[in-house]
């Protein structure tokens, strides 16, 4: 059996005889010094940013009806209730710039423009965003923001913007880090509270420069309705889980790592991996932004994306990325510390046929011996207790699935 980067025994014991069993918690997670400290300059997205976005499902066929349409979905649907806050429009909404330079909506497809649909998303409770680009035009061939920052951070704002995407297609040889600085400072010289979502696909490691200039960074390509592989530009959702995984300690309150928004209900994949999906979003704190129909959900999608459980892991206050700790073939168990002590446990199976997978106390980073611990331990999709913890968690997991636990206090 292959551990991957689970923490040495003696740390856990050092944390362990020095404090709590939140003390093990934050030696299993080395940055959490640095992570409260360094909080993003703008103070925003304390826990990973939720709500839609339009590309996954829409791509450039958007209107204003579409963005409306969806906001009134959030409410009814129970989805704001849930968390889901930004409704936020990708690519494609641009007209021309005017006269004197400034970005105008396309006029046929946003005829009421976008300061009106703003009001009607904020009237609703919920938050907007939008999406521009750092080089000369966006992906889907829109005006992109440079040379203009400072003029669009200023329309944004008198628009009512509360979250910018800003992408990185047709940026020529721009540095990354001085052309996200340059919108990370237009925007912050608004006065207007505006979530960052760098989108520059993971190529300069963003991870390891962004956490001051933004609240969010992809860390890779794009994702596509499919579980594996690799279509031009895009990758199946376990390929983007094994980009993202490895860069867990770079992810804090205010700064996260974004392995790109959801395609739970999108149709191209079956329900235990739409679930796998979710679940393993969840385990990495990635920003939940669904990229489906919200309007037109079924039963078993609206199950998946309204999982309070599960989405409380997600948005757990101690804001620690879950890691892999064991990887024995197709078997993984994921764990991810919680506020208060708590840990979610993740036992996934990525083959193809059913399998018992079993995670012990010292892979989740309770050696019983050394704590004592007992707590209680909660299936998070079934919503059941299913005992006190003892010394291991074990599950038979279904092909491409996934069992998620809490062991509570
Ligand atoms: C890039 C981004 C996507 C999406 C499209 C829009 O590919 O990575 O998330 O915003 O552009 O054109």
């Amino acid at each position: 059996m292959l551990r991957t980067g689970a923490p040495s025994l003696s740390a856990l014991c050092f944390a362990l005889m020095s404090g709590s069993l939140l003390g093990s918690q934050a030696a299993w997670a080395g940055d959490t010094t640095q992570q409260v400290v360094n909080k993003a300059p703008n103070g925003l997205a304390q826990t990973p940013p939720m709500g839609w976005n339009s590309w996954n499902k829409f791509a450039c066929n958007i209107s204003e009806q579409t963005v409306r349409a969806t906001a009134d979905a959030m409410v009814s649907s129970g989805m704001k209730d849930a968390g889901y806050e930004y409704v936020v429009i990708d690519d494609c909404w641009h007209g021309q710039r005017d006269a004197n330079g400034f970005i105008t909506a396309d006029p046929v497809k946003f005829p009421s423009g976008i300061k009106a649909l703003a009001d009607y998303i904020h009237s609703k409770g919920l938050k907007f965003g939008i999406y521009s680009d750092a080089g000369r035009q966006t992906c889907g061939g829109r005006p992109g923001s440079q040379g203009h920052e400072y003029q669009d951070a200023l329309t944004y704002a008198r628009w009512g913007v509360d979250y910018l995407k800003y992408d990185w297609c047709d940026t020529g040889d721009r540095n990354p880090k001085e052309a996200y600085a340059v919108m990370a400072d237009a925007l912050r010289s608004t006065g207007r509270d505006i979530v960052f979502s760098l989108c520059e696909w993971g190529n300069s490691e963003p991870w390891l420069w962004a956490k001051n200039t933004g609240n969010l960074w992809r860390t890779t390509g794009d994702i596509t309705d499919k579980w594996s592989g690799k279509y031009n530009y895009s990758w199946g959702v376990t390929n983007i889980v094994d980009f993202n995984e490895p860069h867990w300690s770079y992810a804090g309150p205010g700064h996260w790592n974004d392995p790109d928004m959801l395609e739970v209900g999108n149709g191209g994949m079956t329900t235990a991996e739409y679930r796998s999906h979710f679940s393993l979003w969840v385990m990495m704190a990635a920003p939940l932004i669904a990229g489906n129909d919200i309007a037109n959900m079924d039963e078993a999608t609206r199950s998946i994306l309204l999982n309070k459980e599960v989405i409380a892991v997600d948005q757990d206050k101690l804001g620690v990325q879950g890691r892999r700790v064991v990887k024995d073939g197709d078997k993984e168990v994921w764990v991810k510390p919680l506020a208060g002590g708590e840990w979610a446990v993740l036992l996934f199976n990525r083959g193809s046929t059913p399998t018992t997978i079993t995670a012990t106390s010292e892979q989740i980073g309770l050696p019983p011996a050394v704590t004592g611990f007992r707590g209680f331990v909660r299936d998070l999709w079934a919503h059941k207790k299913v005992g006190s913890y003892r010394d291991r968690i074990s599950a038979l997991v279904p092909s491409h699935d996934v069992a998620m636990f809490r062991i509570g206090r």
